[in-house]
């Protein structure tokens, strides 16, 4: 048996909504994005929400919205994907590494006081695998030391924290629809706000920093003339992606749902075995993008797992332990002894809609068998 670490759930609604944008003669970004960012919006309850061509780009408008300057130091834990620290680096800042917590595996809120100086600007949380953060105290520390916080949902659509969605908690959400994610698009993100000046930063810089878009321009309604008010980037969200978006924003719960149920059946079956499962708080509803179980012999597993036809994946290699970034920023290894320890041990299952109950009681039993 052959089974891919992600497979995305691709329909004929989605083949059809493609079809009939590329029908349409309208490309870019135009009436299927207009309508994408209004049903986010209505989703997650925030204000605004403005798309972009990736996570990694909202991450990136989301800082300069609220003045990220040379100098200035971020906070964000180790254990994420690279564009999270990335990202600080455009502005000339400094990516601070905070350690994780070892039940979440998301930032040790109880570590992130003692990163704090007087040129600290924001916090960014990751919300690990689809779990939300300790968002209460996170937001209590950023209140007390006036610090922004910028939220890396990149995992987290639809996931919910004491019973409000992810995208209304911190000053911006940034979401990421690249191909593996929960809502996938190819590439896509979303910045999400309650902020209208952030929204207007965001969706100025999106587009060369000028005061309108395309379909502002073009549209029947619209008009040739527009100007420059900032230097902006080219980040726009196409109609193409937007009409995947639409589709994939229509069935995102029955996929979490699906995703939560395989969740559940990997956690019944591993209860009482050396594998260590994940812990989601009573409070938070996950979305489940990733299922990552611990053991003591990960690489050996991943081997074996392979060589039994299942294709697993590792989140994430800590950001101080990347050559460049700890050359460039001297990370101290040891100053991050819990997502040391955790990434020696952690690994991630397949974990999608498509998957079957033969696939799953597969890798379930080969799990089993070969983990210790
Ligand atoms: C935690 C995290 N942040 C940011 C990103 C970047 O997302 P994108 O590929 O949409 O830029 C990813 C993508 O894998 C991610 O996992």
């Amino acid at each position: 048996m052959k089974i891919p670490f992600h497979k995305a759930c691709i329909g004929d609604n989605e083949i059809e909504s493609v079809v009939d944008t590329l029908k349409s003669g309208w490309l870019t970004m135009g009436p299927k994005t207009v309508e994408f960012e209004k049903r986010f919006r209505n989703f997650t309850g925030a204000r605004h929400a403005v798309s972009l061509n990736s996570a990694t780009a909202a991450l990136h408008l989301a800082l300069k919205a609220v003045g990220i300057k040379p100098g200035d130091e971020v906070i964000l834990p180790t254990n994420t994907f690279i564009a999270t620290a990335e990202v600080v680096t455009y502005f000339d800042a400094v990516p601070v590494l905070c350690d994780i917590d070892d039940k979440m595996l998301n930032i040790d809120v109880k570590k992130i006081n003692e990163l704090i100086t007087d040129r600290t600007k924001a916090i960014i949380p990751v919300h690990f695998a689809g779990t939300a953060c300790d968002m209460d105290e996170i937001l209590a520390i950023a209140k007390k030391n006036d610090l922004f916080v910028i939220e890396d949902a990149a995992h987290a659509v639809p996931a919910t924290y004491k019973g409000k969605n992810i995208g209304t908690l911190g000053d911006i959400t940034c979401f990421s629809f690249y191909a593996t994610k929960t809502l996938a698009t190819g590439e896509g993100g979303m910045a999400t706000t309650d902020n209208e000046q952030y929204a207007r930063k965001i969706k100025i810089n999106r587009l060369h920093g000028i005061s309108r878009d395309a379909w502002d321009r073009y549209s029947e309604s619209g008009d040739w003339y527009y100007e420059v008010v900032d230097n902006g980037y080219k980040y726009n969200l196409t109609d193409i992606c937007s009409a995947l978006g639409l589709i994939q924003l229509e069935k995102l719960e029955w996929m979490r749902d699906k995703r939560a149920e395989i969740a559940g059946k990997y956690t019944a079956a591993f209860k009482d075995t050396v594998i260590k499962t994940p812990f989601v708080p009573a409070d938070r509803e996950s979305a489940w993008h990733l299922y990552v179980i611990r053991v003591q012999n990960r690489n050996e597993l991943i081997k074996k797992l392979k060589e039994k036809g299942i294709s697993t994946s590792v989140h994430f290699i800590p950001v101080h332990k990347h050559p460049y970034y700890k050359e460039k920023y001297k990370f101290i290894d040891s100053k991050y002894s819990v997502a040391n320890a955790c990434f020696e041990q952690y690994l991630s299952l397949p974990v999608y809609p498509d998957l079957t109950d033969v696939q799953i009681d597969y890798i379930i039993d080969t799990v089993i068998k070969y983990a210790r």
